[in-house]
C-alpha cells in the first residue's frame, strides 16, 4: 500500500489542525449568543468516504447531538470520475431531522452532485438547517457552484486518496491525503 503512494498532498498533522478550526467554527455558528435551551445538532456524515472527517471532527464538537447514516455512491469501484449519484441507504429517524439543525459531513466537493442530492432529500424531512461540512473541495468549476458553508482545504483537480476516500473501496485507512502512482492506478 505504501509504494503505491505518489505524492502526499495533505500530511495528517495538517488534517488534524484544520478538523479542531472547523470544530470550532461550527460549534461557534450553532451556539447564538442568547439562545433558548441548550444548543443541538444532527450530524449526518455521507458514507462510506465521510467515516473518518466525521469521527474526527465531532469529537471537537462538545454539543448535544444525534447522528444519522447516508451511503451514497457516486464513484463506484474504480471510477475516476464522477458517475451519477445514487443514494445506497439511509438510517436517518424523521424525529432526528426534522426541526432540528442539520450538518451534512462529506469527504470531497468534486461534482457537487451528491450534495445537490443528499441537501434536498433532507431539507425534505423538515430540517430547520441545512449546512454542509467538506474536508476537501477541488479546484473544478462543479466544486464551487455547490455552497459549502466549511471546507477544510481546496485542492488542485486530482485523485486522491486516504483519510476515508478510496480508489476501488482501498486507502480509506491511510491517514494522509496522497495521489496514487500511475502504476498502483492501473494495477487495481
Ligand atoms: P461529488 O458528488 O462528485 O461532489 O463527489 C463526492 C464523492 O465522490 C465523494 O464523497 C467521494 O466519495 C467521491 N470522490 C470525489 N473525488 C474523489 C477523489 O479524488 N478520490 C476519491 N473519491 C472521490
Ligand atoms: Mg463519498
Amino acid at each position: 500500500m505504501q509504494r503505491d503512494i505518489e505524492r502526499i498532498l495533505i500530511p495528517q498533522e495538517k488534517i488534524a489542525a484544520r478538523v479542531r478550526e472547523l470544530a470550532q467554527e461550527i460549534v461557534a455558528d450553532h451556539t447564538p449568543p442568547r439562545m433558548m435551551g441548550e444548543p443541538e445538532i444532527s450530524i449526518v456524515p455521507i458514507l462510506t468516504g465521510a467515516m473518518i472527517f466525521c469521527c474526527d471532527l465531532i469529537r471537537h464538537i462538545p454539543l448535544a447531538m444525534k447522528i444519522g447514516l447516508m451511503t451514497v455512491s457516486s464513484y463506484p469501484g474504480k471510477s475516476l470520475r464522477a458517475q451519477p449519484a445514487q443514494v445506497l441507504g439511509q438510517q436517518l429517524k424523521a424525529e432526528d431531522v426534522k426541526d432540528h439543525h442539520v450538518l451534512l459531513i462529506d469527504d470531497i466537493l468534486d461534482s457537487g452532485q451528491t450534495i445537490r442530492l443528499v441537501k434536498p432529500f433532507v431539507e425534505s424531512l423538515g430540517a430547520a438547517t441545512v449546512k454542509t461540512a467538506v474536508l476537501l473541495r477541488k479546484d473544478r468549476p462543479t466544486a464551487r457552484e455547490v455552497a459549502a458553508d466549511y471546507v477544510g482545504f481546496e485542492i488542485p483537480d486530482e485523485f486522491v486518496v486516504g483519510y476515508g476516500l478510496d480508489y476501488n473501496n482501498y486507502y480509506r485507512n491511510l491517514p494522509d491525503i496522497v495521489t496514487l502512482t500511475r502504476e498502483a492506478i492501473e494495477r487495481q
